[in-house]
């Protein structure tokens, strides 16, 4: 049930003075709130909390502990406390739904699409994922949503992994960096971030019922620095333990993982919310550490955490210090969110929303490949362009199992082109394949559809009268999906086919992918000469994509993940460490995860980590550090030049990344450390300093469970990606 809240309905003037609006949809009229410019102490939340705790009956607190609706849970009427609103995340507030996820069909529910995690991943960006989570959480407010299920930003393990899309990057830096800044804009909103997903949701096969084993070290190397980070500098107020089990329990009742890591060693003072359907127990999971039950599957009052949970408490298999517990965490959330004082209202679809998605967007796609130089195009020698390939007129904010957004619009790569080309240039555009995926069923089409040889003839006739093609292939949400992994890296729905046929028939054909994973382009890449990388990138994606094509943006995306050039490469391939046996999967690999791996074991990727070009170039030099020996407390200053040598102005993220030089343990051959995003004009220089704590170089010791500085020799090194490194110094940690 969905709770109105009224100021008489408060119950006693302090808690009165706490309340100010609950979620729009929920809550028409406004209570009052303390004066402007008062800020709540940590000391008068804790007052609050303990004033509600002490009118709160044991039903009333089971009742916060469950959800009652889809994305809804709790709302104490009689006290005015509000609901807990959820809402998905990541791409977008997700349009309302009821009971059974059918659409809601409001008309009030539509959205911005924000850009795809691994696009956000590719900007290297900081700042625009605070943007992105900052203007997200606008709408969230505006939407009257207190919870945003967003960022995901588990490490993209294995390239096949159907959420690859959804997360951030294979490197635990870079999603850390990332995660920080997003929850952080999120919660300027006052609308809590719930990071997820915790831990180690590294695929969908079998993701609810796998057992991870991995090594310590690993996991606090690899899967668990993000997320750290989220808690500990982003302050995420909410978390949500993953479906899966680490090392034979499941995570939503994970003691080690909750109580000791989370609560314990990270001081987590907001609520653990379950995956939807992802919790297995009540007396377990109550004691374990989770706090809030979520699922979507009525009747509420059966869930694990409502009558069950009431009945353990009397029968005191739960003690009431653990209820309690949860409670002052729900409460202390709904402190920070709709019961804090001066709540935004929340604004949704709104130009700046659309700029921010374009920024991502337009730092986000990366150039590939650019040989002939035939990006940017250069309009006036083209009269006819030929538009080829389904994915130029697809639209990306909703399909597949996971969440989606109602874009309130979404520009497509042929919109795009067609807004900035006007009359200038006469578009001729063919479908080329069909993207169309129904995996299961009687009408199945899958991957493998055969090239259809109308569309390939008309795709050829459109490239043979055209000066230019742009072939626009690649992945679409049905087939990169939550619940599902890809099968393969394979180009699906027979686009290979439609490239070489497209060449063939035309040389000046630029190949533009669009993906939210790695894909198999080994054929393209030999036999191509211009290849430009895109994403799903949000309701300004055809705006953005024609920006770079036509030179207005210069690209300056890197990829976040490695591309093998076989998907054997990949290390949990490699070691048939992928799906698991049994439900059981051992991380074998243990911490050569991507590039960490491929640059280990000396084997060459298709394209490697931080890989992506520009129009123009960039020359480093004179890489220095601030001394040459440091105390294991002290900072390492590194300084470098970077010149830009070309022709464009552009930006270039420098990457840091540092090597243990005859380690006692073993170490991947490098690490990223470090990065920036910098903007140099033609001609100039800029200067780019880093400060690296030498507390940054450790490895986690697994025996003794601490992080620990190697004292020896370590390498610093820069570059423009993880393979292009120019510039190194030696340095020594004593
Ligand atoms: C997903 C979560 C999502 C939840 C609610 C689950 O299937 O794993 O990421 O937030 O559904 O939609």
């Amino acid at each position: 049930m969905k709770i109105k809240l009224t100021g008489l309905l408060l119950c006693g003037m302090l808690i009165a003075a706490a309340f100010s609006s609950a979620h729009a949809q929920t809550q028409p009229s406004k209570p009052a709130r303390p004066a402007a410019g008062v800020k709540t102490t940590d000391q008068q939340i804790e007052a609050k909390i303990q004033a509600l705790m002490k009118q709160l009956t044991l039903e009333e607190k089971i009742s916060l502990l469950h959800a009652n609706s889809i994305f809804g849970a709790g709302g104490i009427e009689r006290l005015g406390i509000p609901q807990i609103m959820t809402d998905d995340g990541p791409l977008g507030v997700r349009e309302d739904v009821k009971e059974g996820w059918g659409s809601a069909n409001l008309t009030t529910d539509s959205a911005t699409f924000f850009p795809n995690g691994s696009a956000i991943a590719a900007t290297w960006n900081p700042d625009l994922a605070y943007r992105y989570g900052h203007d997200m959480a606008e709408e969230a407010r505006a939407r009257g949503k207190n919870v945003m299920l967003a960022p995901a930003f588990n490490i993209c393990r294995v390239p096949l992994c159907g959420r690859t899309y959804e997360y951030y990057s294979e490197d635990p830096w870079l999603n850390a960096k990332l995660a920080v800044q997003s929850v952080k804009g999120i919660q300027s909103q006052h609308v809590a971030a719930c990071v997820k997903h915790f831990a180690v949701n590294n695929q969908e096969i079998n993701r609810g019922r796998i057992s991870v084993d991995v090594d310590e070290r690993t996991l606090r190397e690899i899967y668990l620095p993000a997320f750290k980070a989220a808690i500990t500098e982003g302050e995420a107020w909410t978390i949500m333990s993953a479906y899966n089990k680490l090392r034979g329990t499941y995570c939503s009742e994970n003691d080690y993982l909750l109580n000791k890591i989370l609560k314990g060693e990270w001081k987590f003072k907001g609520m653990v919310i379950s995956d939807w359907g992802g919790t297995h127990s009540t007396v377990k999971a109550a004691n374990n550490g989770l706090d809030l039950e979520m699922g979507s599957v009525p009747p509420y009052k059966n869930y694990y955490f409502a009558d069950k949970l009431l009945d353990s408490v009397k029968a005191h298999n739960v003690e009431m210090d653990v209820i309690d517990e949860k409670v002052h965490r729900i409460l202390w959330v709904l402190l920070h969110t709709d019961m804090s004082e001066k709540l935004p209202a929340g604004k949704i679809n709104t130009p700046a929303h659309s700029k921010t998605v374009y920024d991502i967007e337009s730092e986000a796609i990366v150039l590939l490949k650019n040989d002939k130089n035939l990006l940017p195009l250069k309009t006036s020698t083209i009269k006819a362009l030929a538009v080829i390939g389904d994915n130029a007129t697809q639209t990306f904010h909703a399909g597949g199992f996971g969440a989606g957004v109602k874009a309130r619009y979404e520009i497509t790569a042929l919109q795009g082109l067609q807004n900035r080309l006007g009359t200038k240039v006469e578009i001729k555009y063919a479908q080329g394949y069909s993207g169309e995926y129904r995996p299961f069923g009687k009408n199945q089409r899958t991957e493998n559809a055969k090239p259809d040889t109308a569309l390939i003839s008309a795709a050829v006739a459109a490239a043979k009268s055209s000066d230019m093609a742009i072939v626009f292939i690649g992945g679409n949400r049905e087939y990169e999906s939550e619940s599902r992994d890809r099968k393969s890296l394979i180009l699906p729905f027979s686009e290979q086919y439609l490239v070489d046929t497209v060449t063939a028939v035309n040389p000046n054909t630029i190949v533009v992918v669009v993906g939210g994973a790695p894909y198999d382009i080994g054929k393209i890449k030999k036999n191509n000469h211009t290849i430009v990388w895109s994403w799903y990138n949000g309701s300004e994606n055809g705006n953005a994509l024609a920006d770079v094509l036509l030179g207005k943006v210069n690209p300056s995306g890197k990829l976040p993940f490695t591309f093998p050039a076989d998907l054997k490469d990949s290390p949990a391939i490699a070691l048939n460490a992928y799906p698991g046996e049994n439900l059981e999967e051992e991380y074998k690999e243990g911490i050569l995860v991507g590039y960490r791996w491929f640059d280990t074991k000396k084997i060459e990727p298709l394209y490697c980590f931080g890989y992506g070009l520009s129009y123009t170039t960039f020359k480093y030099a004179g890489l220095v550090t601030d001394k040459k020996m440091y105390k294991p407390t002290e900072s390492i200053k590194i300084t470098l030049k970077v010149k830009n040598s070309g022709k464009y102005a552009g930006k270039e993220t420098v990457q840091l990344y540092v090597s243990k030089l005859e380690s006692a343990v073993q170490r991947a051959e490098k690490e990223l450390k470090a990065f920036k995003k910098v903007n140099i004009p033609v001609g100039q220089t800029a200067t780019v300093s880093f400060i690296l704590p030498a507390k940054n170089l450790a490895y986690f010791d697994a025996q003794n469970s601490k992080w620990v500085v190697e004292p020896g020799k370590y390498k610093v090194l820069a570059g423009t990606s993880s393979r292009d490194i120019t510039q190194s110094a030696e340095v020594t940690v004593l």
